[in-house]
């Protein structure tokens, strides 16, 4: 690549975004010119509308195989992509390799539609958009199996799909919606339950960041609040802007620009804990040196100075593990980039596709209403305007509020009816709190990982790793050879 912003590819994923295969959620300058390893990548005809048998339309997805372990008769494994890049790093290692490895399955992974190099239509305009939701992406993988089950000689053998956050949702109610093709789930850290406003994520944040140092929070929360103050005063945003490595002189003309401001600095400190300690190294992920005990650290070190002079100290340790040059921190610049549908734009890699998708299926807005975290100046108005603004006018918060609840109606929510799923969740990690946290039926479980964070169990193994670990992986393991049995 000839220019230098060519180099600088920029993801825009929504704050705390659902995502586990892949990168990570960046609203920042970050250099990505490392390409991946390559995998032979296959190609699917696929249609684009399941739901209208007069459209014949179709387009090409792309998916990954792994045949390594299979054995005559034994198993498929389906892992389902999600809202960004299917990384084929899954194709060579991760938990469900080794589980494929004594079950003799044979892998597959097939990359979610609009996301990657998946793209059912010539751009991401509004009107194209009204192609991607869930089940759209269920009735792909239903499509998927049927086919190629049928050209690979495997449509007896019993499909197990797997799949973390977003993806995991989609594992459970691809078992719920398609029982005849899925004959069980594992669904990691799977955000079942749709919400238009998710105030308990950073509840949650409050209560993971108390792990290591009690008074943390509180630190976090009195550091915050002088930002807040600073940012009563035009004469305090060169210091800001230096402060957290602002790409650009911060500039606060409307209520949008100081949310996003917040909502920003807010996202870079909540990875840390929504990806606590994990091994997403093995995909090419930076940063996971920087946990939840490292951040509280300094946090708590006095020498330091002031909260707040703490509080800039951990934000540029993060920005500096994950290579990221500076931070993006304009509202209109980021709906610049967010209302770009082109592929190839800066937020096609799934910003803008998941964004919509929460607009239009999910919600999942963390904001700040509650009183039981240390962040503030993000309300649910500012979530739906950013649909407003990238998307359409005609978006509410009736209309996503009925969306929302169009999803729970359509998939249950927590009250999901159906057997042979698990779901596996960290109890660091935000997102546990719309998932199964209990126990609902002999082969509907949950398996709590009291130390773990958002999709932990996925990964590849390591001696550091959290301790509830491998006894989640081993009784994973045995769910899967007692219903295959
Ligand atoms: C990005 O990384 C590549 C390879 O590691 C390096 O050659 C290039 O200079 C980097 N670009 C920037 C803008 O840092
Ligand atoms: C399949 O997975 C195994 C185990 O990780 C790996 O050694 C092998 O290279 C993979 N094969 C392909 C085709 O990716
Ligand atoms: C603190 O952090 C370490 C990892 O750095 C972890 O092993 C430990 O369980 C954490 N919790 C407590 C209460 O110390
Ligand atoms: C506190 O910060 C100072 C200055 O960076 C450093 O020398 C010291 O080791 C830190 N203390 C702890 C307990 O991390
Ligand atoms: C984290 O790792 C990066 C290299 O990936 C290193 O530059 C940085 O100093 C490390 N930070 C801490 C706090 O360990
Ligand atoms: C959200 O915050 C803005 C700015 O503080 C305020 O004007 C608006 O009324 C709030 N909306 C809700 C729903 O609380
Ligand atoms: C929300 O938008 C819908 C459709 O665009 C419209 O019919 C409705 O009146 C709006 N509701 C509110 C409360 O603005
Ligand atoms: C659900 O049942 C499984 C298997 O019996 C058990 O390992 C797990 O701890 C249970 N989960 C909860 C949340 O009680």
């Amino acid at each position: 690549m000839s220019d230098m912003a060519a180099l600088q590819l920029l993801l825009v994923i929504s704050l705390g975004s659902a995502f586990c295969q892949g990168f990570t959620s960046v609203r920042f300058n970050r250099n990505l010119s490392a390409a991946p390893e390559p995998v032979a990548e296959r190609w699917f005809l696929q249609r684009l509308d399941h739901f209208n048998g007069a459209d014949s339309r179709v387009w090409r997805q792309r998916y990954f195989v792994n045949d390594t372990f299979m054995q005559p008769g034994g198993p498929v494994f389906l892992m389902i992509g999600g809202e960004g890049e299917a990384n084929p790093a899954w194709m060579k290692s991760g938990t469900w390799l080794t589980f494929a490895e004594k079950l003799g399955a044979f892998c597959l992974m097939l990359e979610h539609r609009f996301y990657g190099q998946s793209r059912p239509t010539p751009d991401l305009k509004v009107d194209s958009l009204r192609f991607l939701s869930s089940r759209q992406a269920l009735a792909d993988l239903a499509h998927f199996q049927t086919i190629v089950g049928l050209d690979l000689g495997l449509s007896d053998r019993k499909w197990l799909v797997f799949g973390g956050s977003y993806p995991g949702s989609l594992a459970a109610w691809y078992r719920l919606k398609y029982p005849h093709l899925a004959y069980a789930a594992v669904a990691s850290s799977a955000p079942l339950n749709a919400v238009v406003n998710f105030p308990e994520y950073l509840e949650v944040v409050q209560t993971s960041l108390a792990q290591n140092h009690s008074a943390c929070p509180n630190t976090m929360k009195v550091a915050f609040d002088s930002l807040v103050q600073l940012l009563q005063y035009k004469d305090n945003f060169e210091k800001i802007t230096e402060d957290f490595k602002l790409c650009k002189v911060l500039r606060i003309k409307s209520v949008m620009d100081y949310s996003y401001f917040l909502e920003t600095t807010t996202e870079i400190l909540v990875n840390v804990v929504q990806y606590n300690n994990d091994n997403r190294a093995f995909e090419g992920v930076k940063g996971g040196n920087i946990t939840i005990e490292v951040m509280c650290r300094i946090m708590a070190n006095e020498s330091l100075g002031s909260p707040y002079d703490r509080l800039v100290a951990v934000v540029q340790t993060i920005l500096e593990a994950n290579d990221q040059l500076c931070t993006k921190a304009e509202y209109t610049e980021f709906v610049t980039e967010m209302r770009d549908n082109r592929w190839g734009g800066p937020a096609s890699e799934g910003g803008r596709q998941w964004l919509y998708q929460t607009c239009t299926e999910f919600g999942f807005f963390q904001t700040t209403d509650s009183v039981s975290q240390p962040f503030s100046g993000f309300n649910i108005s500012y979530f739906i305007q950013q649909c407003r603004d990238i998307f359409a006018s005609s978006f509410n918060l009736s209309t996503v509020a009925n969306a929302v609840q169009q999803t729970d109606e359509y998939y249950g929510g927590l009250k999901i009816q159906s057997s042979r799923i698990v779901f596996p969740n960290g109890l660091i990690d935000p997102w546990h709190a719309l998932g199964i946290n209990t126990n609902l039926s002999s082969d509907v479980l949950a398996i709590q990982m009291q130390d773990a964070a958002h999709c932990a169990d996925m990964y590849p193994e390591r001696p550091e790793e959290p301790s509830s670990l491998p006894a989640a992986r081993r009784e994973i393991f045995k769910l899967l050879t007692k219903w295959l049995s």
